[in-house]
């Protein structure tokens, strides 16, 4: 019965009632990113990140133009790709973009009907099916594009025994560092232009059969200096949630702009990672180099027990240990949640990390969007773009 409440309060029963189950996911498939030196990216994310060697695809695999390393950290699974000649168009891509993600691959039981379904619904091609093969059986992929020149691929691998993908072999390394418990990806955030958000939205509806589930106007996500707006898009199953964030009018600059001006054009924002133990997690991230927006003042912990209470829950963590990592703490009806940002992980201010633990709560943090937002613009000050 509780769970019935809850899939009222958030508007989910219509969702798995399955009428518009038209593009049936099972979950995220891979990330894509395109960067300029994969080998040293693939560092980062194994010294960083705690992710781990998994599949590799080169000039020794028979690829003359790209090289990519596939990481893997329970079930996420991101992929790092660079151009091997001035042809390739992937530089195009890194010219404009910087290091930034690519492709959001999403696992499909059918990616031609996947790509049958979303482009008879006005989706952009961007890969027809297309059937790739080896000795350990064959996997279809089939593609669109979403906001700028972010794309779906939609994966089918049920009949694939292989490490990865056609064209890979595994990755044996001897540098291993250990993961830092990274378990899923819990949702991916899309920046897009002034007005364009319910544009997206409506894309997501109309072609993915998406439904919009959370929405935050500019009153809610604002500070004394600038404001945004978001709509938390999910899919039918609750598997894939895409937040859509776009700029809002404030008295300086938004940090949505701030986005769209390094990322030139719409793009995916942040990455947000489930762990089960944060503390332990952010702990390690931190030992490890990683660099977080700024903590909140201690005030906002002082009011921790006071929120969570509000809502009649309490908090199982050590509130010090929170308070010294910088993570923040979030409630409503359903449980609490525990989330950290990273600054951005390239030079321009554009793609970033987020660390979240729900307990419970299926929300964002809208409760922190204040201090979260107050912390980007101080680094925002730093760089002369508020
Ligand atoms: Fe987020």
């Amino acid at each position: 019965m509780a769970k019935d409440k809850q899939n009222v309060d958030y508007g989910l029963e219509k969702i798995f009632a399955g009428a518009q189950d038209f593009l049936p996911l099972l979950g995220t498939d891979y990330v894509e990113f395109y960067v300029g030196n994969a080998k040293q990216a693939a560092h980062f994310y194994k010294t960083a990140f705690g992710f781990q060697s998994f599949a590799y695809r080169g000039l020794e695999t028979g690829s003359k133009d790209s090289v990519s390393y596939v990481l893997t950290q329970d079930k996420i699974k991101l992929i790092l790709t660079s151009p091997l000649t001035s042809k390739s168009p992937i530089n195009d891509h890194i010219v404009k973009h910087g290091d930034g993600v690519k492709v959001v691959a999403l696992w499909v039981e059918d990616a031609r009907s996947a790509y049958e379904e979303t482009t008879k619904r006005g989706a952009k091609s961007y890969m027809e099916p297309t059937v790739e093969k080896d000795e350990f059986g064959e996997v279809v992929r089939s593609g669109i594009y979403t906001y700028g020149e972010t794309v779906h691929i939609f994966v089918e691998r049920k009949n694939y025994t292989g490490t990865f993908l056609p064209g890979f072999k595994a990755w044996e390394s001897d540098y291993n560092p250990e993961p830092v418990g990274l378990k899923y990806i819990d949702h991916m955030v899309g920046n897009v232009g002034w007005n364009e958000m319910n544009v997206w939205v409506k894309w997501y509806e109309d072609v993915m059969g998406f439904e919009n589930f959370l929405s935050f106007d500019d009153k809610q996500i604002t500070t004394e200096y600038s404001a945004l707006m978001s709509k938390v898009m999910s899919n039918g199953n609750g598997r894939i949630k895409f937040p859509i964030n776009e700029p809002a009018k404030g008295k300086k600059k938004s940090q949505i702009e701030e986005y769209l001006d390094f990322y030139e054009g719409p793009g995916v924002q942040h990455i947000a990672v489930a762990t089960n133990d944060i503390i332990a997690t952010v702990t390690d991230l931190r030992k490890r180099g990683i660099e977080f927006l700024s903590t909140p003042p201690v005030e906002y912990y002082t009011n921790v027990p006071k929120r969570l209470l509000e809502h009649n829950h309490e908090l199982r963590e050590d509130i010090d240990a929170l308070m010294a990592l910088g993570i923040m703490i979030d409630a409503d009806e359903e449980g609490y949640l525990l989330q950290i940002f990273t600054k951005p992980i390239e030079d321009r201010p554009t793609l970033f990390f987020e660390i979240i633990q729900r307990m419970g709560a299926r929300g964002f943090g809208a409760g922190n969007f204040k201090a979260l937002f107050e912390a980007i613009e101080r680094e925002q000050e730093k760089r002369g773009t508020l």
